[in-house]
């Protein structure tokens, strides 16, 4: 089956990326929030960045203005009937995504596919509650959506090879590296990321080193763009304890444990970048370390 309209339910950091990525691909796009207010703002963040593009030089207008024309938004699930690719961006929380499915199956016409961003939900779950467990899978994008390259592309016990295809082939036209997966938590990135991510933590618990010595560390001699307590703070302390959570539920194992600083900076609403604060203090023109007081 060849796309022709993609179906994007929510709108958020993470939706209105896929949106504007696909319909930079060409596609037509039905793009879905919960109020006004939010699909405003990420239809926003999709004009600024083509008006940005624009401005530099690097999109003509008229095809910057064809592409939004592609992204319709709208406030009615309804709109994804004719959609043949239906990927969900929504809050990552189950019972959400589950009553979105529920709505979603009886409306999109029966040869359409469905496909969850989720970081660290089972896709299984999801699939298992729509009326077309072959025609699920997982496309895990990566923030910013338009700038990281990577796609993983899930099966889960029930989807299909012709699933499969569908999704690296929509990868492949958005111009993404696609990797095929199992829908094992956390996939291929996170599963190697997390426990990394969580050792800096722990390793500055440990007194290994100061916040920018671990990070210096790691940037000088590993030729990592960003050390890991950056990278935490970039990812959201909140989203990192809440996918270190599912995978050691999973995995059972002390390398996915959130280290009782993390915990702990989570409790305080110390959120990394986009709350100000985490391992650094976002306030001024330069991040400054602030130790969390271990
Ligand atoms: N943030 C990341 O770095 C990242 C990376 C990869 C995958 N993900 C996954 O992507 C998903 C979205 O994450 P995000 O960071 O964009 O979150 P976000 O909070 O920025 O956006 C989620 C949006 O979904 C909306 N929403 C909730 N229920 C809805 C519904 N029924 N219909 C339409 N919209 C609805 C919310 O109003 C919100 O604006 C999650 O499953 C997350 O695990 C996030």
């Amino acid at each position: 089956m060849e796309i022709k309209m993609v179906g994007v339910a929510g709108c958020g950091l993470m939706g209105h990326g896929i949106a504007q990525v696909s319909a930079e691909a060409g596609y037509e796009v039905v793009v879905t929030e919960l109020t006004q207010e939010k699909l405003d703002r990420g239809i926003g963040k999709i004009e600024k960045q083509l008006d940005r593009a624009v401005e530099k030089g690097k999109l003509e207008r008229a095809d910057a203005d064809a592409i939004r024309a592609r992204v319709k938004p709208t406030l009615h699930p309804h709109e994804f009937a004719e959609c043949d690719l239906v990927i969900e961006a929504i809050t990552e929380d189950l019972d959400m995504k589950l009553d979105l499915w529920k709505q979603v199956d009886e409306i999109v016409k029966a040869d359409a596919f469905f496909a969850t961003n989720t970081s660290s939900l089972p896709v299984i779950d999801q699939a298992a509650a729509t009326g077309r467990p072959e025609r699920f899978l997982g496309l895990h994008f990566f923030n910013p959506v338009q700038r990281m390259p990577l796609l993983e592309v899930i099966q889960s016990v029930t989807t299909s090879p012709e699933a499969m295809e569908l999704g690296m082939a929509y990868g492949a036209r958005l111009g993404k590296t696609t990797v095929e997966t199992k829908d094992k938590a956390g996939f291929i990135v996170n599963r190697l990321l997390v426990p990394y991510l969580l050792d800096g933590i722990r390793g500055l618990e440990e007194g290994i080193g100061s916040i920018e010595e671990i990070d210096n560390a790691m940037k000088a001699g590993a030729g990592h763009p960003m050390g890991p307590l950056t990278l935490s703070d970039f990812v959201g302390l909140d989203t990192l304890a809440s996918i270190a959570n599912v995978m050691f539920d999973e995995f059972r194992e002390r390398r996915f444990a959130a280290p009782p600083t993390l915990r702990k900076m989570v409790a305080a609403g110390f959120y990394g970048v986009k709350s100000g604060r985490g391992f650094y203090d976002y306030s001024g023109e330069k991040p400054v370390p602030v130790n969390p007081g271990l």
